[in-house]
């Protein structure tokens, strides 16, 4: 046969060296001539077709395989004896039921006209390759759809700061309809310039320092600047190798507002807070002064009338005399009480010899009115404004009426120190121990008075219990403020 015998030519004998080669060709091969019928095939294609090469040789291709994909194959062929061009499919194909993919070329054989004799198939089973990209495309569906689900923003840049990939809100975010549009772009084509810097120096630092970066930063989206919080980090391969990076950005505008709100609504409250209290302080004052005076007055008044009555009584009238000493009594005892409301309300040793006396005179009388030792240790003299200076002496007020009222204490300690700036005062108890349950509890308001009281003056109020042994509340102010 002819076409046998140029395939000689080209081939070489069947039992020859190229045909040799041609079977042990880790592809299936084979020859056809124009009518389609199979001149050469080795065994790897013989066998997926479920054979030897001596079963196949002479039989057309259209004997094999069934209608449709016969005719498939039929047009590449003709195709090639037609154009005399190398043809390259992927095609799905089942073989004995089995749906395998097999990438085709197919090649002419030219004699010297140019004229095509026959045509030589290459066949390579990818269904493994496919298989795989199958499933990696099948992966990547997954992970998109959770990315594009994700309320973040997501990144993925190259080391040249080119995005590989992003999700659908980072696309939506730079004014892109699809993720896809953004591959390949860098910061600067889809942010403002500015701001495209700014992540450009941030990829390099965390390149450099291969560190993983947390940073509140602008970006620009729908016409207005919003607050993100992002978090950067390089892409390191099994050696180490900086890749690129990725990173991933929440948009924290509304938190934001939210804490700025509650922190205005804070600085309200404790202004309101500020308010009362020093109206309050400024009513105890009235109010103890007008005890003071004004029933101090009557009372002496009435120490003097009942003096001079006493003096004026006949004598011998025994029972009225005793009545006048009886009354005479009361009113000095009415003295005292006096003094003391009014000095509870306000102490005037305050005013008059300032904050390091007043707790001393604070110490005493928790002494003798609860039996509780108290030690007391003050600077001679203390810097501090009247205004501040009530403020502390308050606090203390309200830690030794805590100690009293809760501690089961035996013993408290006070100490008022001057270093540098600050003033601390320290209210020490031996008692049962306050738990941190109730420093934290919101009806604590007396602690919570005491903190905010500090606050004001720009310091601090910390109270701490330890179990069995005592509660210590410690205040730091400073001893000037605004
Ligand atoms: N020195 C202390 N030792 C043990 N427990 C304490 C001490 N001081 C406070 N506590 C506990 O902490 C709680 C909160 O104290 P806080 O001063 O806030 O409120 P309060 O004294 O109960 O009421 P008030 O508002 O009249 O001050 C107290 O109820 C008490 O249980
Ligand atoms: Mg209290």
């Amino acid at each position: 046969m002819a076409a046998i015998h140029d395939l000689t030519k080209y081939l070489g004998q069947p039992d020859g060296p190229l045909a040799a080669v041609v079977e042990i060709f880790p592809d299936m091969v084979f020859v056809v001539d124009p009518e389609e019928r199979i001149l050469h095939i080795n065994a790897l294609a013989a066998r997926s077709l479920g054979g030897t090469p001596g079963q196949f040789i002479g039989r057309k291709q259209d004997t094999l395989f069934a209608a449709p994909l016969a005719e498939r194959h039929s047009r590449f062929i003709q195709k090639v004896f037609r154009t005399g061009e190398i043809v390259v499919t992927e095609t799905h194909q089942e073989i004995h039921d089995t749906p395998i993919w097999i990438d085709a070329r197919l090649v002419p054989l030219k004699v010297a006209s140019g004229e095509v004799r026959a045509v030589v198939g290459i066949m390579r089973d990818v269904s493994v390759r496919v298989h795989a990209q199958e499933a990696l495309a099948e992966r990547e569906a997954y992970l998109r759809a959770m990315l594009d689900n994700f309320p973040f923003l997501v990144w993925l840049k190259d080391t040249e700061g080119r995005f590989l990939a992003v999700n659908q809100a980072f696309a939506h975010a730079c004014g892109r309809a699809h993720a896809s549009d953004v591959v390949g772009l860098t910061d600067f084509d889809v942010w403002p310039q500015e701001l495209a810097q700014g992540y450009v120096d941030d990829d390099r630092s965390i390149m450099a320092t291969r560190k993983q970066k947390d940073v509140l930063e602008p970006i620009f989206t729908e016409g207005a600047s919003r607050w993100f919080e992002t978090f950067k980090t390089p892409v390191l391969d099994k050696q180490g190798k900086v890749l690129g990076t990725t990173g991933f950005a929440r948009d924290i505008t509304e938190r934001q507002r939210l804490n700025e709100e509650l922190r205005a609504q804070r600085e309200q409250l404790r202004a309101l807070a500020a308010h009362v209290e020093s109206v309050r302080e400024e009513e105890r004052v009235r109010i103890a002064r007008e005890i003071h005076d004004e029933l101090g007055q009557a009372l002496t008044c009435m120490s003097m009338d009942l003096a001079f009555l006493d003096k004026q009584l006949p004598k011998g009238n025994a029972e009225a005399a005793a009545r006048i000493q009886a009354l005479a009594t009361l009113v000095k005892e009415t003295v005292k009480t006096v003094r003391r409301i009014s000095a509870e309300l306000r102490p005037s040793i305050l005013d008059d010899l300032g904050l390091g006396a007043a707790v001393e005179w604070l110490a005493h009388d928790f002494e003798t009115r609860t039996s509780i030792g108290c030690a007391v240790s003050v600077p001679s003299n203390v810097a501090i404004s009247a205004e501040r200076g009530t403020v502390v002496f308050r606090m203390c007020q309200e830690a030794l009426t805590n100690v009293a009222r809760h501690a089961g204490a035996s013993h408290v300690s006070i100490d008022l120190v001057e270093a540098g700036d600050t003033l601390t005062l320290e209210v020490r108890d031996n008692g049962r121990g306050i738990t941190d349950e109730e420093v934290q509890r919101p009806g604590s308001l007396g602690l919570l008075g005491m903190r905010e009281r500090a606050a004001l003056l720009g310091g601090v109020a910390e109270v701490k219990g330890t179990p069995g042994q005592g509660t210590t509340v410690t205040v730091r102010v400073p001893l000037q403020g605004s």
